[in-house]
């Protein structure tokens, strides 16, 4: 700017670039001749420059007050938006949203950006962005206090069930039917191939095959009690763990007796319907979540019920995604019956998760999400040195956010990204989260999970399926429909 304003010949050479570089007699002839240090060419330049300035600035100016209004109208309209591929793959079902729908996704902006979102008439909320990878939202009162009372006390009259059962034991009849000798069982465990078996391989095998949470702490006292170490360098090699029975380790851990700290889950849960005839707090519920996600209703009301989970003191969930990865042969638990496979793989395709605090927990029981908004996710860093992020009861305080439990609180976010043209895309890896152990008191939370097929022909044919259904007299079918094989299936690491 300060060249601009110069009206000495000097000034305007220098601005030109000419004399900001020692001339030799070469350059300074070429100025001469081909007047490049001119007044009019330097003023041509200048008059390039501001327009260009100027345009910067306006296209700045307009990408950042657009960005602020399509808040709340960009996602609203997204069922009239132009997707042509959507429109033309789905052209073939009668259900109605198919045509010129694109899933509507609420923009974070930044973290800690705070929007206003009407929920409910004559009040109005504020979302705040709490993170961007996953897109994770807090949004304060929520629920009210009477409707947090209301639901816990359902939740009671219908009985809470234990979220984990202690010990599968279909696993040693499964080795036995496949028959897999030592050596085959060891090339399956030894992920990265080395001969060798490190913590990190037998810790997720074990959190994977039986629920059990070992920590490089048990896992060592486990090696100690088998006196399977022989050598003592914290690893397994093959002729040490040919020495070891198929179910060693979990011989040792019964015999000592399984704790429910061990588990990967420790809490206990029921499932409320939202549907037809369900108290009205629940309806409401169901309302607003429609209004803050800014889906279509029968997407809401399709989805699993109200999940209450409750944790006394001691309780925790250890890191998981609430929602499988997405291969070609996975079936979503939801729109399984109406796609007509029999794919072996199949998971609960859960697009959001919004999680309600029922209470305000007197000590712990934080919701972590370990590595929301780092800069690069790598699987392997999870568990590391004996610093194992996902464990809830030990690392909390190293998860890049915690969301302290606050009655009536509602936190919300996506655990599959967008495909870029309207539809459900990847898993969003960033979404790993788990409930930290909890310290003083309980701790009561509801979960609302909403399922989406990521295969969008399977999910709008379910659609369809369900909405042909007769409607029963005293309950939402559709609601029914999707309790009926509702999962209690978490994606655990
Ligand atoms: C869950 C969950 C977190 C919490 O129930 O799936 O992740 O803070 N809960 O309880
Ligand atoms: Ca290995
Ligand atoms: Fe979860």
């Amino acid at each position: 700017m300060t060249g601009t304003q110069g009206s000495q010949d000097s000034e305007e050479a220098k601005a030109s670039g000419c004399a900001t570089l020692p001339l030799n007699p070469q350059t300074e002839r070429l100025c001469n001749k081909t007047s490049i240090c001119s007044r009019s060419y330097f003023l041509l330049v200048m008059v390039f420059f501001h327009v260009y300035l100027i345009n910067v600035i306006a296209l700045l100016f307009y990408v950042h007050y657009s960005s602020g209004q399509d808040d709340d109208s960009r996602s609203r309209d997204a069922p009239g938006a132009d997707h042509s591929r959507i429109n033309s793959r789905g052209a073939s079902s009668k259900v109605d949203y198919q045509r010129d729908f694109s899933l509507p996704r609420v923009e974070g902006i930044r973290v800690g950006h705070v929007q206003k979102v009407s929920l409910t008439p004559g009040k109005s909320h504020h979302m705040r962005t709490l993170s961007l990878k996953p897109l994770l939202f807090e949004i304060p009162e929520f629920l009210s206090e009477d409707e947090c009372h209301v639901v816990m006390q359902l939740a009671q009259l219908k009985g809470l069930m234990e979220s984990q059962l202690m010990i599968q034991e279909d696993h040693e009849e499964l080795v036995k039917e496949l028959n897999l000798s030592p050596e085959e069982i060891f090339n399956l465990l030894d992920i990265n191939q080395d001969g060798q078996l490190q913590h990190t391989e037998i810790l997720t095998h074990s959190r994977v095959r039986d629920g059990i949470w070992l920590t490089p702490d048990t896992l060592k006292e486990i090696y100690a009690g088998l006196k399977a170490d022989k050598n003592g360098d914290g690893l397994l090699s093959l002729e040490e763990f040919k020495l070891l029975s198929n179910d060693a380790f979990q011989r040792f851990l019964q015999q000592q007796g399984v704790k429910r700290s061990q588990l990967v889950r420790n809490s206990r849960h029921t499932w409320l319907y939202q549907g037809e005839g369900a108290h009205k707090v629940l309806q409401d519920i169901k309302e607003r979540v429609i209004q803050l996600t800014r889906l279509p209703p029968a997407i809401v009301d399709l989805s699993e019920p109200l999940q209450v989970v409750r944790y006394e003191e001691g309780g925790h969930y250890h890191g998981h995604h609430d929602s499988g990865p997405v291969y070609p042969e996975t079936a979503c638990t939801h729109t399984r019956l109406a796609a007509n496979t029999s794919t072996p793989f199949e998971t609960s395709c859960r697009y959001i998760t919004v999680l309600f605090y029922l209470n305000s927990v007197e000590g712990g029981g934080e919701t972590a999400f370990p590595v929301a908004d780092n800069r690069t996710y790598d699987e392997v860093c999870l568990i590391q040195n004996d610093v194992d992020l996902l464990d809830t009861r030990k690392n909390c305080d190293k998860s890049n956010l915690r969301v302290t439990p606050t009655k009536g609180t509602a936190v919300f976010w996506y655990n599959y990204l967008s495909d870029g043209k309207g539809w459900v895309g990847e898993q969003d890896e960033y979404a790993l989260h788990g409930g930290c152990v909890v310290t003083h008191g309980t701790k009561w939370v509801a979960n609302k999970w909403i399922n989406i097929d990521p295969d969008y022909q399977r999910q709008a044919r379910y659609q369809q399926l369900v909405s042909q259904q007769p409607q029963d007299s005293d309950d939402n079918s559709a609601t029914k429909s999707s309790d009926t094989h509702s999962p209690d299936i978490h994606q655990d690491l």
